[in-house]
């Protein structure tokens, strides 16, 4: 066999094995997206289940007790309860639903609440006090549901970091000068070492021994997936980190062009 003839063969095989490379890490994009929405079906039964527990008790109390003040009581705490119960479901509908790569404007702030809604009684149970600094800040052009997927992966994390609870803060900032908008999840947990830091977005990198109690972390793939995603939209991630000072993740993302808020 002459040289040129072994070194086509070889690009060949390059070739092939680079798309065998693309065609998995895109099924690992999909897999991850199916066990995100796993997890996510688990935590929101529960907090539905809650809503509902508090729905059939005071519907009883109310039935027991003939009472005026009883029953407004009774009404008045039946209505929240199912108003939350309502925005658990909006919220796991729209990010199951639009699961396409379409780019769309989005509102990073609600999309930070919608997300947050999911997550509120796991914040309450793990003492994680959740602070908003939201600045005025305008749309992005973003897949809403990556983008969902993006911060519940950084909002776990930073939960996990904490086990005996800490401080959850969320910062919207626009730079005018830049047109970018910057998300940040700042939390007070155990921080990372450089070590781990210089791995944290390696695929299957953990530092967890599994899923905890409710079903989540472990797999090493959450930083993975929001990389692959931030950068389909053409932003950046900035971490800093400090072992036992916590750590602070900014995803930053190119404002919507003005050719495409026309057309919203
Ligand atoms: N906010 C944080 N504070 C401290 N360490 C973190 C934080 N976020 C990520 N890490 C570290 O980076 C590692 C990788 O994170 P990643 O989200 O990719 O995987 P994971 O949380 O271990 O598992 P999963 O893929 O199920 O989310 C974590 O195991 C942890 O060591
Ligand atoms: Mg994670």
């Amino acid at each position: 066999m002459d040289s040129q003839h072994l070194q086509r063969q070889l690009d060949a095989e390059r070739a092939r094995h680079a798309a065998e490379v693309a065609a998995l890490r895109s099924q690992l994009l999909e897999a991850r997206k199916s066990a995100t929405l796993g997890e996510l079906l688990g935590t929101t039964t529960h907090e539905f289940n809650n809503a509902l527990t508090t729905i059939l008790n005071y519907a009883r109390l109310g039935l027991r007790h003939g009472d005026q003040p009883t029953r407004d009581k009774a009404l008045g705490r039946i209505l929240s309860a199912g108003t939350r119960a309502a925005k658990i479901t909006a919220s796991v509908l729209s990010m199951a639903r639009n699961r396409t790569t379409r780019f769309e404007p989005v509102d990073i702030g609600q999309l930070v609440d919608e997300v947050l809604v999911l997550l509120e009684r796991e914040m309450i149970k793990y003492r994680v006090q959740v602070e908003r600094e939201f600045g005025p800040a305008p749309r992005v052009s973003a897949n809403p549901s990556q983008l969902q997927q993006v911060l519940l992966n950084l909002l776990v994390n930073a939960r996990q970091a904490m086990p005996t609870g800490g401080r959850l803060i969320l910062r919207i900032a626009h730079d005018e000068a830049t047109g970018l908008v910057d998300l940040t999840v700042r939390d007070t947990g155990c921080g990372m070492t450089p070590d781990v830091m210089r791995r944290m977005f390696d695929p299957h990198f953990t530092t967890k021994s599994g899923p905890d109690a409710t079903g989540k972390g472990g797999s090493g793939l959450g930083l993975a997936t929001c990389r692959e995603i931030v950068e389909a939209h053409r932003g950046r991630i900035r971490v800093e980190s400090a072992p036992g000072r916590g750590t602070a993740i900014t995803i930053r993302l190119p404002m919507l062009q003005a050719s495409e808020r026309r057309g919203a």
